[in-house]
């Protein structure tokens, strides 16, 4: 880190990844946001992040896999704080103590009131030097590029592992927004189901996850029959391990329900906004960021369904984090953000 370097950090702490941004170095951790304890005394916490899912049926100890974040919100402060300051310690590594860097982490748009003193405590328990919350909507703005300064709206969608998010910014604030409590690992679950349904075979989320990211396609093409891949898992009714064939059209079918809903909602959020913002948003289209937004072809089903161009970068995964980091690292914009009311210091 630089000399002048105000040591700011972003962490993202979504409800399936947890995303570490430094100053000046970029995004450095991304795990699971897990955290693993005994199960008779879930003070005990064993490991947290990747190691916590590696460890998970491997050890002789009766544990469980918690995870601290549902739905973009912390359901146990204690778990939440262990899961920050790990990953956070790991992160920095040698490079300095949590203690003297600034640290901004991201909060859902639709969490109640109790669930963020929740976060809040969370976070100042973590004991950096100075932190703050950040609507992460507005976090993922800033790291998707969005103009979000300018006095004219801009229409972002978030597709997370649990949650999707559709905001107008405006002037560093937020104007409008909808927050549903469903995302990316609904497509997961139905890749599941499917999978038992139609090929008799019993497979893991993470299989289907696999599934999703290998060959998941939002748009339907004859092309989809060419792309293959043979699937492990345990026969449905004779529990023995079996392999059958799958395409990605199985996969394009098995997750059409659920992502026909998402879509809708989207445009559902999309005609509800008031005229004048949609002027706004017209010419310029609309930015998609989150993990989910890389689900192949998801921003050509969005384009053609709104009618209008959809931006998507490289790393919409990492948009929070190096968002929250942005703003971490910069006094002037802790300030506008506060004042907007997108941010608060904990
Ligand atoms: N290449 C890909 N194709 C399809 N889906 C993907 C891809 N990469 C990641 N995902 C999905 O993105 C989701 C995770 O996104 P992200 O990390 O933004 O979620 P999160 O911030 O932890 O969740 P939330 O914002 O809901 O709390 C997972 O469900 C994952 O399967
Ligand atoms: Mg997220």
């Amino acid at each position: 880190m630089g000399v002048f370097s105000t040591g700011g950090v972003g962490i993202d702490l979504g409800s399936a990844n947890v995303t570490i941004c430094l100053e000046n170095e970029g995004v450095v951790l991304r795990e699971p946001s897990y955290v693993l304890t005994l199960r008779e005394d879930t003070d005990e916490i064993l490991a947290v992040g990747r190691d916590a899912r590696q460890m998970l049926g491997r050890t002789p100890k009766d544990v469980s896999l918690i995870s601290p974040v549902m739905d973009g919100a912390v359901g146990n402060i204690e778990l939440a704080t262990a899961l920050i300051q790990r990953l956070a310690e790991k992160a920095l590594g040698k490079r300095r103590a949590l203690e003297k860097n600034r640290l901004v982490v991201s909060m859902s748009q639709g969490c109640t009131r109790v669930e963020r003193t929740a976060l809040e405590e969370a976070v100042r328990t973590a004991g950096a030097k100075r932190s703050a919350l950040v609507r992460s909507s507005v976090a993922a703005a800033m790291g998707a590029g969005v103009p979000i300064e300018e006095p004219r709206g801009s229409m972002l969608i978030c597709i997370g592992g649990s949650t999707t998010e559709v905001t107008i910014v405006s002037m560093n604030g937020v104007v409008a927004a909808r927050t549903m409590r469903t995302g990316s690992l609904a497509l997961d679950e139905a890749i599941m189901r499917y999978v038992r349904r139609e090929k008799g075979l019993i497979i893991g989320q993470r299989t289907a996850e696999d599934l999703k990211i290998d060959l998941g396609n939002a748009m339907r093409s004859p092309a989809l029959v060419r792309e293959k891949a043979s699937l492990r898992g345990r026969d449905a009714s004779s529990g023995k391990p079996a392999t059958v064939e799958i395409t990605a059209i199985d996969i394009h079918n098995a997750i059409e329900t659920p992502l026909r809903a998402l879509v809708e909602n989207i445009r559902d959020a999309f005609e509800n906004i008031p005229a004048e913002l949609a002027e706004d948003i017209l010419p310029q289209g609309v930015y998609l960021s989150g993990g989910g937004a890389r689900l192949e072809g998801i921003a050509d089903r969005l384009s053609e369904m709104l009618g209008l161009s959809v931006t998507l970068g490289e790393n919409p995964q990492d948009d929070v984090a190096v968002g929250c980091c942005m703003i971490a690292a910069s006094e002037r914009m802790m300030q506008k953000f506060e004042q907007s009311g997108c941010l608060i210091e904990v």
